[in-house]
């Protein structure tokens, strides 16, 4: 009887031609405990070859985990993968120790069992390994899933949540294989295997009605963009960490390595029809991965891209065959969709500069690595920045490199403020963790850095390209709890060693006496506002000058290696 079956089941395979496999959908899990297991496995991708595999409760990815906002809840997260390893919860507003990031180690058949409650906003978040050195390798072999948050405005609207009937995650990502059928881990430029859910060349069957995709590129390098073969167009609804406050028309998406989009496609009337789901990769502009051209300066190339046949090439993604609508099918789009309110540039307590810039050992204009952040590759054991808690802060990314970088912050989401001095896409106002820096590109986003602190356990921000983040294109931060300086409880100077005149001032301000060779110099109002930002490099003296407009007292800090200094100056 088997035998009769597999004939059978071969026979239809040639009969269609082309070999096409129905699209995996990660089975979906909705409780308040979670029990992971992390397995060394082997999955099916190609006939009947084993490729060994990592997967999570099964041979490949993990279940998709269904959570409300404000549930408390509990994951046991055993591993069982033969190598140390960590589990992240991308996107997720949680302590720094539950976070899973490099510093929290998941050893060979331990149990790591993080419990918290789910603050976040409806949205697709997902999980994955975030070993240093190791990330790239622990997810390609297998190991990421979604994660859905549920809230009561997502619920209130009408919009199709039904998952795997009206509501399909896809997971896009690209594989490179060896002869053996085996997945080729490190740096690899060969990754030609497209793939969504762990199925090759995936075919879809979707009710003739609206229809919502939580698409995530999880893939260690290429960005997609994405659009549909009959030329229509389709919505996007939702960014990386909630709902945008109205759905946006378009054509194409570009979506970058972490980064997730919500979209609605309307299939109505289009009962039989055979639509694919295409990344228009001869479009992508040039310095992106996936782009026909990938760097803006000829200085370096990456060996191998120019073969890869997906770089510059349209290709398919997905293919969806039309059939017969569900009852209570939806065939409209909600006009509102939720109510966020950005941060003011005017509220921020700090700006921080970012530079994506090669590494040392590449040349200018590269575009294959190692990259650095602030020309300082990761280190495990340095903090490279310390935020106070509960400030709003804008952070300012340039890519100084040849190629784009999606950027990803932990804790908190964001909101873009600005792209290359202009203003911000309208699909890209929403919250979001992961943002494409494009070469020679400047970008600013505001934020807030509330709930959490530890003084010892950092949070990471990198880029997400996984082999970058791997080779180095990390940094970390501390969330310090601080209380708020008032005239009150002000830490005054050592006038007798330390000079800071005249006072009142009006424009000019000299330091005199400092002993330390570098510091900075901050200017605040006594509400704490940050007003100006100066490097010192002299300890002798130095003039400054203060630019703002603001008139009135004002609190100068003087940052060194080894103390903080202030004092209040009256400024006219
Ligand atoms: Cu999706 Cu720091 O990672
Ligand atoms: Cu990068």
């Amino acid at each position: 009887m088997k035998k009769i079956l597999l004939l059978l089941f071969i026979f239809i395979q040639i009969k269609e031609g082309q070999a096409q496999n129905n699209l995996f959908i990660p089975p979906a899990m909705e409780d308040s405990v979670f029990n992971l297991t992390l397995i060394d496995t082997t999955h099916v991708f190609f006939d009947t070859i084993k490729t060994n595999t990592f997967g999570i409760n099964g041979s490949i990815l993990a279940p998709t985990l269904i959570v409300n906002k404000n549930d408390s809840i509990l994951f046991n997260v055993t591993n069982q993968i033969g190598d140390t390893t960590t589990m992240h919860w991308h996107g997720m507003h949680v302590s720094a120790k539950n976070d899973g990031g490099p510093h929290s180690l998941i050893l060979e058949n331990d149990t790591w069992s993080p419990s918290f409650k789910i603050r976040d906003d409806a949205a697709t978040y997902w999980y994955h390994p975030h070993l240093h050195k190791r990330t790239n390798d622990h997810v390609m072999k297998g190991l990421a899933g979604l994660i859905i948050v549920k809230d009561d405005n997502e619920s209130s609207l009408n919009l199709p949540r039904d998952y795997g009937i009206d509501d399909f995650p896809l997971i896009l990502q690209t594989k490179a294989f060896d002869i053996n059928s085996q997945i080729i881990l490190g740096h690899n430029q060969d990754d030609s295997i497209r793939m969504v859910n762990a199925t090759i060349d995936p075919i879809l069957n979707v009710p003739e009605q609206m229809v919502r995709f939580r698409v995530l590129n999880g893939g260690s390098q290429r960005v997609y963009y994405l659009g549909l073969s009959n030329g229509a167009s389709f919505h996007q609804i939702g960014s990386d960490g909630g709902l945008l406050n109205s759905p946006v028309e378009l054509n194409r998406l570009l979506i970058a390595p972490g980064e997730r989009a919500e979209i609605l496609i309307d299939f109505s009337n289009l009962i039989g029809d055979s639509i694919q789901l295409i990344s228009f990769a001869s479009e992508i502009q040039k310095g992106i991965y996936g782009a026909k051209n990938e760097g803006t300066s000829p200085v370096q190339i990456i060996p191998g891209y120019s073969n890869n046949p997906l770089n510059g090439n349209d290709f398919e993604v997905l293919q969806f065959y039309v059939q017969n609508s569900t009852s209570n099918s939806i065939h409209t789009i909600p006009t509102t969709l939720n109510n966020l309110i950005p941060f003011q540039e005017s509220e921020a307590d700090n700006l921080r500069h970012f530079q994506l810039n090669f590494g040392e050992t590449s040349p200018v204009g590269a575009v294959m690595g190692p990259f650095t952040i602030n020309d300082k590759f990761f280190d495990m054991s340095y903090i490279n920045d310390t935020v106070l808690l509960n400030d709003i802060e804008i952070w300012e990314i340039f890519n100084h490199s040849g190629i784009a970088h999606p950027f990803h912050i932990h804790d908190i989401q964001f909101y873009l403020i600005e792209r290359s001095g202009g203003i911000v896409p309208e699909h890209e106002r929403g919250r979001k963790d992961v943002v494409l820096v494009k070469s020679n590109e400047t970008i600013k986003f505001i934020t807030k850095f509330e709930d959490f602190y530890d003084d010892t356990i950092p949070y990471m921000y990198h880029c997400h390209m996984l082999m970058h983040e791997d080779e180095g294109m990390m940094g970390q931060f501390l969330v310090r709890y601080q209380e708020k300086d008032t005239v009150n409880n002000i830490s005054l100077i050592d006038e007798s060693k330390i000079f800071i005149f005249p006072n009142p001032a009006s424009d000019l301000i000299k330091i005199k006496g400092l002993k330390s060779n570098l510091a900075e110099v901050l200017f605040y109002s006594l509400q704490g506002r940050l007003l100006q930002k100066n490097e010192l490099n002299s300890s002798n003296i130095s003039v400054l000058k203060m630019e703002f407009d603001y008139k009135g007292p004002v609190i100068i800090q003087i940052t060194t290696r080894e103390n903080i200094y202030k004092k209040i100056i009256s400024k006219i």
